[in-house]
């Protein structure tokens, strides 16, 4: 089975990206290569942000390689955060503390629609290429179960009645941002192979 690194810290992506290519492709995570260090992540796109990070493991190991870049873009924030979505509620925050600063600043919005946008970017010898997935929905007024990560307590994708932590993960896996960008990814990586 072909053997690629995903270029990330987060094990939660980790996990969603091992169920959804299961069987088909095997993802090696940094600890499996044993690289450590921050991965910058400093570019206003996250097209920018997810090649910034697959380049980074690139020039330190030469092993081909992917990462991801995430941004919930709400309509009523003009698309914010976006990009910085991690950084939402200040540097270091965490994210119960981006959940808290969104359930605040849409307390008093009628508007609440917003989607979840992934950028895939892969290196493979020295070809870039990039997969997007989206999926839209609507900021939750409270949070609503207790699975996945992140901004998933109040996001509720229009497919659904219920926010992406009270699913599975198959069930988000089938319908996600993540879930759709890396389903585009693999089609292409495992065509060649
Ligand atoms: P990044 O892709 O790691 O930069 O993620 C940006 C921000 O979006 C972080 O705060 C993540 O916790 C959040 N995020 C990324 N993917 C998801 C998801 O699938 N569900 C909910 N939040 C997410």
């Amino acid at each position: 089975m072909k053997q690629i690194v995903f270029a990330t810290n987060n094990p939660h992506k980790l996990d969603e990206i091992r169920a959804i290519v299961k069987g088909r492709l095997e993802v090696l995570s940094l600890a499996d290569i044993n690289l450590s260090g921050d991965i910058p992540e400093t570019a206003d796109t996250l097209a920018g942000n997810a090649l910034q990070k697959a380049r980074w493991v690139k020039e330190k190991t030469g092993l081909d390689c992917f990462a991801d870049d995430t941004g919930l873009m709400v309509d009523a924030l003009d698309g914010q955060p976006g990009v910085f979505s991690a950084r939402y509620a200040g540097e270091h925050c965490s994210p119960a503390d981006n959940v808290a600063k969104m359930l605040d600043e849409m307390k008093n919005e009628t508007n609440r629609r917003a989607r979840f946008v992934t950028v895939i970017a892969l290196i493979e010898g020295n070809k870039e290429t990039t997969f997007e997935g989206r999926v839209d929905g609507e900021i939750l007024c409270q949070p609503d179960g207790d699975g996945g990560f992140g901004y998933d307590p109040i996001f509720k994708p229009e497919e659904s009645t219920y926010s992406f932590a009270a699913m599975s993960s198959d069930e988000k896996n089938a319908i996600s941002h993540r879930g759709r960008a890396t389903r585009k990814f693999v089609e292409y990586i495992l065509q060649k192979h």
